[in-house]
Formats: C-alpha cells, structure tokens, sequence
C-alpha cells in the first residue's frame, strides 16, 4: 500500500487536496554544489551530489562532523538552495522554485522529523499533528489524526498536551505530524539523538513501519550506526560528496566502514595541512 496512491484517498481529503506527484524517483539530486561565501574564504559544503533514492525506501546518510550532512538536508529538503545542480522531489524540479512554491510543496508533499520534537506545547497532541494540514490550509480531519496516532500507538494522548508526554512518546507525535499529510518524503534530522536506546529504537521501527507498510520514503541524517542500522542502505558522506554505501548494513558493519572513512578524511586533512 502506497501513501500516495489513489486508492488511499478519500472524500475528506477534499478539493483543495495535493494531487499525487508524478512517477519517478522520490529523491533526486544532480551535480548540487553548496558554496558558503566567496573568494578564499569559502567553504565547499557539498562538492557534487549525484544521486535518486526510489519511492518506499529508508536512507541513511551519515559522515564525520562537518562533511555536509545538514547542507545536504537542507538542499534535499528545499530548506536551503544549491549553488549548483538541480534537485528534484517526487518528480517535481524545485530548483527554480520561489519561496511560496517552497513552502507549498514543503507543507503539502514533505515531513520532517528533528532532534528536538519542535512540538507546539500550547497545542494538543491532536492539534499538533494536525498542524501541517491546518498550515496548508486544507481541510483538518480528526479522524485522520486518529489513524496516524493508532499508527505511532498514541491512540489514547490525542487530549494530551506535549508537556505531559515523555521524550519518546513527543517523537512518536512527531513522527505522525511528519505522516499525517502522506508526504512524498520524510526527512529526519537525527530524529534519536535526544533519545535513550530502547525508546530511540522505538521511534526507528515507526519509521522503518512506515516504509514497509504505508510505503513512505525516509531520509534521515544519524551519527548513530545502530540508527542507522534499520535503513535499507546507508550512503556516507566525505568533504561534501558520497564517499562509499552501504545496503542493509549491521551496526557492526556501518561503524567499521565510518571508522574507515574517518581515518581517510583526516589523512586527507592532515596532507592539505602540511602541503599549506
Ligand atoms: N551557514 C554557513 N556558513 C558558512 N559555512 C557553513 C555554514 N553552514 C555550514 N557550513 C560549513 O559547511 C561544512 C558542512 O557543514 P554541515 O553543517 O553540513 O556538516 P555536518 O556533516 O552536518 O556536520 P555535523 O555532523 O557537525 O552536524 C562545514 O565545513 C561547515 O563549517
Ligand atoms: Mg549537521
């Protein structure tokens, strides 16, 4: 069952709903270079990014501190523009997109999930995963909020106040928030780094659930190989570019390779240090 696909749609949806994109990959970026500032203080974020992630599949990206891991998500995402190269989301191009459009196709066809819950604590649980639907102004339906809380099992908090949540149970509101509007992709920016193991493998199992049976691409950024462990392939970033991958990798496995990769990025460094 696919989170876009007709089938899925209802009459509550209304005549304001998103139209489901276009086929093709959910993910795709083409030469996206990030340059911060000019001249010989510039900083080379992300140096040539290639790549499509297909529609229900869970990456992982990870890389040493500094190696364009939140660059690339924002890129990705369409929270910040490439200096170069085109980006692509659920078949649309939003490289030459202006604000509004962005913040259109943010509200309507993506979710994000972060560190930091970022729930409203005025609002209700139920009011806070209504809110991309309320922002978009389209239609605010309970009982879809319902089904997304029976999903992420907080069936009985939709009265609740974040507040009166424990930490996990704030980012499993989150990750239903991120779900609510059937998004052609979730992001997730370290979405269990404030999490302690057994509540952050939780929240991973949501996300991997709703890959398989709701058919949601995810793309989360972790410095966590046992995270990352539960994605279906793991693409690691070095000096702003996809260095290596890795598909359906044990946490054994993805660290050995980051611990590979680190050695070889700070060689690299330690070379340009010495050749200045
Ligand atoms: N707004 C900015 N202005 C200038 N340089 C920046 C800016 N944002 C990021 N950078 C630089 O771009 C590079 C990539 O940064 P980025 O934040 O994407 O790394 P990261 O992989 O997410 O690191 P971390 O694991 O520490 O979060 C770094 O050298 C960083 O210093
Ligand atoms: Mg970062």
């Amino acid at each position: 069952m696919r989170l876009r696909s007709n089938k899925r749609r209802t009459a509550e949806d209304g005549p304001e709903a998103v139209p489901a994109a276009a086929p093709g990959p959910a993910v795709e970026l083409r030469g996206v270079r990030r340059q911060y500032g000019r001249g010989a203080g510039s900083v080379h974020a992300l140096t040539g990014v290639d790549l499509a992630l297909p529609r229900g599949t869970f990456t992982a990206v990870m890389g040493p501190s500094g190696s364009g891991k939140s660059t690339f998500l924002q890129c990705a995402a369409g929270l910040d523009r490439p200096s170069a190269g085109s980006v692509r989301l659920g078949g649309t191009e939003i490289t030459g997109m202006n604000e509004n459009e962005l913040t259109v196709l943010r509200r309507n066809r993506l979710g994000f999930v972060f560190q930091a819950f970022n729930l409203l604590p005025s609002l209700t649980v139920e009011q806070n995963v209504l809110l991309p639907m309320r922002l978009a102004g389209r239609r605010q339906d309970s009982r879809r909020a319902a089904e997304v809380l029976a999903q992420v099992g907080l069936a009985d908090k939709a009265r609740r106040r974040p507040g009166e949540l424990s930490g996990g149970q704030q980012q499993r509101v989150a990750v239903a928030r991120a779900l609510v509007t059937r998004p052609d992709v979730v992001f997730a920016d370290e979405p269990t780094g404030a999490l302690d193991t057994g509540t952050a493998a939780e929240v991973l199992g949501l996300l991997r659930n709703a890959v398989d049976t709701l058919g949601a691409t995810v793309v989360m950024v972790t410095h966590d190989p046992a995270a990352a462990a539960w994605a279906d392939r793991v693409l690691f970033l070095a000096d702003g570019a996809f260095a290596d991958g890795l598909e359906r990798g044990t946490a054994e496995q993805i660290a050995a390779r980051m611990a590979m990769l680190a050695t070889r990025t700070s060689r690299a460094g330690a070379m340009a240090g010495a050749a200045a």
